[in-house]
């Protein structure tokens, strides 16, 4: 190998300066070199930094009472049409709830306020059969949302991301007056094996119904899951850190727990003009109980029952998770509030270990989904030093 400058003819003296020179020359480099990547790496944690403060100073901003709801009202009638105002769920004479019979509560048949005589058009009955899944997650979505279901079968919704734990996955859909819609979505499940639908209209004013029936479903089916998160299909679920979080939970979490972006003293929305206007007569007192937003929401396992039991003897309210919040209530079990469910959109997702979220909300596109996928997967990948931003950042 020739070496520039290095000659055989050297003395020790001038060998000796020689390779110092070298020397020389590559520490100078290495040192800047180091100081590049130090320099860079300072300046990447303050612009994640900076991301992270905006987002907070958002979310605290966003409120916890009247006010957020009203912009989430806002926000709402920007992104959706209104959805006509509804009539009143249909009352059922109750004598078609034998099958309830043996719960004390329920025995008396007058009590049922609430029925729920709706059965399965679609389902997966060995969904989770002989498995021992530590979580399940039923997305709540309409018939027609078929590259939204797409969308997130192919990002956070596979099973298979999480390794070493058994997370099953499922749609829930009511009815759809569209034959063609129906014909398109029994094909999908043909292929997929992943939705259940119950006979009762799929509209604004039935989401309580899906709730009540993905609570149903939850322990009739799948009632050996440690936890169900129940989302919407406009919710994004950082699935890693969900498990993480999960797992790092006491003992006296798996039961009677719930956790998610929890609403404190909400009061009923009394203008008529409101998506979520409620009179007196469905709703009589001045404030709501306690309950997570309803886009993301986990409870353990003991709850699907209890809550799809104690909905049955109350007054059905069509907002579903003030709802859930009634049927908590009554059972006497706090809500765990949880800083990392987020009920707002938060747009590309910054990687800092400030950033710590589970769930965000209001990802309406599949292409948002699809993107935050990306961002989750790239921007936050553990490296040293943040190395692998640096150069891809710098390529
Ligand atoms: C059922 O409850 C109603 C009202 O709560 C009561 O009037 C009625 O006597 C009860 N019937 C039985 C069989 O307990
Ligand atoms: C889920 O991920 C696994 C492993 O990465 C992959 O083999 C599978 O095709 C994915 N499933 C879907 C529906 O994208
Ligand atoms: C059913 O849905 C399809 C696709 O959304 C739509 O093109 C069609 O007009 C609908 N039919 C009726 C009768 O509403
Ligand atoms: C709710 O579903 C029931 C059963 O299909 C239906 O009769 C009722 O009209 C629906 N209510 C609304 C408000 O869509
Ligand atoms: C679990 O519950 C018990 C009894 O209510 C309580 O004493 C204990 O502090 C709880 N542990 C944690 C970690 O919350």
């Amino acid at each position: 190998m020739e070496i520039r400058g290095l000659k055989d003819s050297m003395t020790v003296d001038q060998f000796t300066a020689f390779a110092r020179r070298k020397i020389n020359i590559t520490s100078k480099f290495i040192i800047t070199a180091c100081i590049i990547v130090v320099v860079y790496h300072l300046y990447y944690q303050l612009q994640q930094r900076a991301k992270v403060h905006i987002l907070e100073t958002r979310f605290a901003t966003e409120g916890k009472t009247l006010q957020s709801i009203v912009r989430r009202d806002a926000v709402l009638q920007r992104l959706t049409p209104v959805a006509k105002q509804a009539d009143e769920p249909p009352r059922h004479t109750s004598s078609s709830h034998q099958f309830y019979s043996n719960n004390v509560m329920l025995k008396n048949a007058s009590t049922i306020l609430n029925p729920h005589p709706y059965t399965f058009t679609l389902n997966i009955p060995d969904k989770c059969k002989n498995d021992n899944v530590f979580l399940l997650i039923v997305v709540t979505t309409s018939p027609a949302n078929f590259d939204q279901r797409q969308a997130i079968r192919d990002t956070w919704g596979n099973e298979s991301n999480v390794n070493g734990v058994i997370i099953k996955r499922v749609f829930a859909v009511g009815m759809v007056d569209n034959s063609t819609v129906q014909e398109d979505l029994e094909r999908e499940h043909g292929v997929h094996r992943d939705i259940i639908q119950e006979d009762f209209l799929d509209s604004y004013r039935n989401l309580t119904l899906k709730a009540v029936m993905v609570w149903k479903w939850a322990f009739q089916y799948c009632s050996q899951a440690s936890y169900v998160m129940k989302t919407d299909d406009d919710a994004f679920v950082n699935v890693h850190k969900l498990v993480n979080h999960l797992g790092q939970l006491s003992a006296n979490a798996s039961r009677r727990f719930v956790t998610g972006h929890v609403y404190v003293d909400t009061e009923p929305i009394r203008d008529p003009a409101s998506k979520w206007f409620v009179t007196k007569e469905e709703y009589p007192r001045d404030t709501y109980p306690s309950y997570p937003c309803g886009c993301a929401y986990v409870i353990s396992k003991d709850l699907t029952k209890l809550l799809f039991e104690t909905s049955l003897v109350t007054e059905y309210l069509f907002i579903e998770d003030v709802y859930l919040g009634i049927c908590l209530e009554k059972l006497g079990v706090d809500v765990v509030n949880s800083h990392k469910f987020w009920s707002m959109y938060v747009g590309t997702i910054p990687c800092s270990p400030q950033f710590d979220f589970i769930a965000t909300h209001w990802v309406k596109t599949p292409e948002a989904m699809v993107t935050s996928w990306k961002a989750l997967n790239t921007n936050c990948r553990k490296s040293f030093f943040g190395l692998w931003d640096i150069l891809r950042d710098l390529w």
